[in-house]
């Protein structure tokens, strides 16, 4: 088995995967890069109010232009994601992810001439760009890379676009501090830095091969798909890929197009689509980026006395443990890795709250918080950081699957949303019990896994979806449903 997975890395497929993850490393860096600048930028915004209006800012207009900045991101981020439909069928997943760069550039422009031009709404409509170019990123990374993969490494190149964030997460950390990129003179670089990924992206992607499945399903291009299929594999023998896919494309013809709509009406796609939500719900509610967007303030009030360093653990930690789930994804399963994941955050959310509630009495306290972040981070890659992004292009076939990743990244982005903006008022409520609410929401999504996701590990994607359809057969259908499913089994 090893040895087959070994000859299934070709240089070919590891480029493909390794540009396109680029984008996937624009998400991570945007996400991260606002954290550790903001009293720099926040000055700068003071002075141009200073300048335009005679007269120093006051400090609600200021968190309140503030707040727009970074949450605009996740706006962004939510319009992007759903558009992504509109793409991947009318241009192919290659050159969606090509014509995306535009918005890279764009952005980059707006922020890194924003200082020049004292103008924070240039700040802030880059932000927003860059956040519709991740959004775009969130569903065409994961689906192409899903696409090209082999059955065997799908779980593990899967990952990378998880990798990809988190590198991206940590370059902005690093980038951030003020000896670098982060102090008055340089941050429009800092930010304006997406630029060089963009450059990089849009030089090598020409090199990369169409999605096969998108040649072969969408195009019927049969000889083309056959001969990128060559080339990704390295070997002349691809039938038993073309054999999959055409029993796919044989699904497919049964098949309308599948709207947004169709996935919830029906009973073939209900389910999938519930667990793709509610997986997407998992990553983003356990808090995650409570800790990515306010990690330093969260060490600060637990009396950490460097906090910009504990930040950049984390980002450490972070990046460590998404290899370690690169290398155990194909072996112990997508499901158990998921559980585990979230019984160890909720297990490090309550070794979070102890810390916080005894710090007043202990102060060595606040090593325990570090422990408690850092584990939370570590727990979260193992299963809820890579998992559903990549789980989407399992539990769907070619047929429903741009329809199926809009609806999963516009509940991540909107979740992510919701935790940024909520985040800060509920800690003000709740005080050191703010984790209290993850450990709820983690335990919720555990017994939830438990019961409802089915492993996909080893599965082609028709297998998977054939799964469903089984599934469904056991609900009541209407005459067409039924007549459809009948004919499913006789494929
Ligand atoms: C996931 C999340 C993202 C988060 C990151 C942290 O990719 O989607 O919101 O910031 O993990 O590693």
């Amino acid at each position: 088995m090893l040895v087959e997975v070994g000859k299934q890395i070709t240089f070919r497929l590891m480029f493909a995967v390794g540009t396109a993850v680029i984008g996937s490393l624009q998400f991570g860096y945007n996400t991260g890069v606002i954290n550790a600048p903001q009293k720099i930028i926040e000055g700068f915004i003071n002075e141009t109010w200073a300048e335009r209006y005679q007269e120093p800012i006051p400090e609600t207009s200021l968190t309140t232009i503030w707040s727009i900045a970074v949450a605009i991101f996740s706006v962004g981020g939510i319009v992007g994601s759903f558009s992504v439909g509109l793409f991947v069928n009318r241009f192919g997943r290659r050159n969606s992810m090509l014509m995306a760069n535009v918005l890279a550039f764009i952005a980059a422009a707006l922020m890194g001439f924003s200082q020049m031009a004292s103008s924070w709404e240039m700040l802030i409509l880059g932000r927003f760009v860059v956040g519709l170019y991740s959004g775009l990123s969130t569903g065409f990374v994961p689906m192409y890379v899903g696409e090209v993969a082999p059955t065997a490494l799908r779980g593990a190149l899967g990952t990378l676009h998880q990798l990809g964030i988190v590198i991206g997460i940590l370059m902005a950390q690093v980038f951030g501090m003020d000896s670098i990129m982060g102090n008055a003179s340089l941050w429009p670089l800092l930010l304006g830095f997406t630029f060089i990924p963009a450059v990089v992206q849009c030089a090598a992607l020409p090199f990369c091969p169409e999605s096969p499945r998108f040649l072969l399903l969408n195009k019927n291009e049969e000889n083309k798909a056959k001969s990128v299929l060559k080339k990704l594999r390295g070997t002349s023998d691809v039938s038993a890929d073309m054999q999959e896919m055409k029993g796919e494309h044989r699904q497919m013809m049964r098949e309308k197009k599948v709207t947004i709509m169709e996935l919830f009406r029906s009973p073939l796609y209900r389910q999938p689509i519930f667990i793709a939500i509610v997986l997407q719900l998992s990553q983003q509610l356990s808090g995650i980026n409570a800790v990515f967007y306010y990690s330093t303030d969260i060490f600060q009030k637990a009396g950490v006395a460097q906090p910009v360093y504990a930040t950049i653990g984390a980002g450490v930690v972070n990046t460590a443990f998404t290899v370690v789930s690169l290398f155990v994804v194909e072996r112990a399963g997508r499901r158990s890795l998921h559980m585990i994941g979230l019984l160890g955050m909720a297990f490090s959310a309550v070794l979070m709250t102890i810390a916080l509630a005894l710090l007043d009495q202990l102060k060595w306290m606040s090593y325990v918080s570090i422990a408690a972040i850092f584990s939370f981070v570590a727990f979260f890659e193992i299963g809820p950081g890579p998992i559903p992004w990549f789980i989407v292009a399992e539990l769907f076939s070619q047929g429903p699957r741009p329809s199926a990743f809009a609806v999963a990244g516009f509940s991540n982005w909107t979740a992510n949303f919701i935790v940024g903006m909520g985040f800060q008022y509920v800690q003000t409520a709740c005080g050191p019990y703010v984790f209290v609410i993850f450990t709820v929401l983690l335990l919720l999504f555990f017994v939830f896994t438990y019961f409802k996701v089915p492993e996909t590990r080893g599965r082609t994607f028709d297998q998977i979806s054939s799964g469903f359809r089984h599934n469904a057969d056991g609900e009541k259908h209407t005459p067409e449903e039924l007549a459809h499913s009948l004919g499913d089994s006789q494929l």
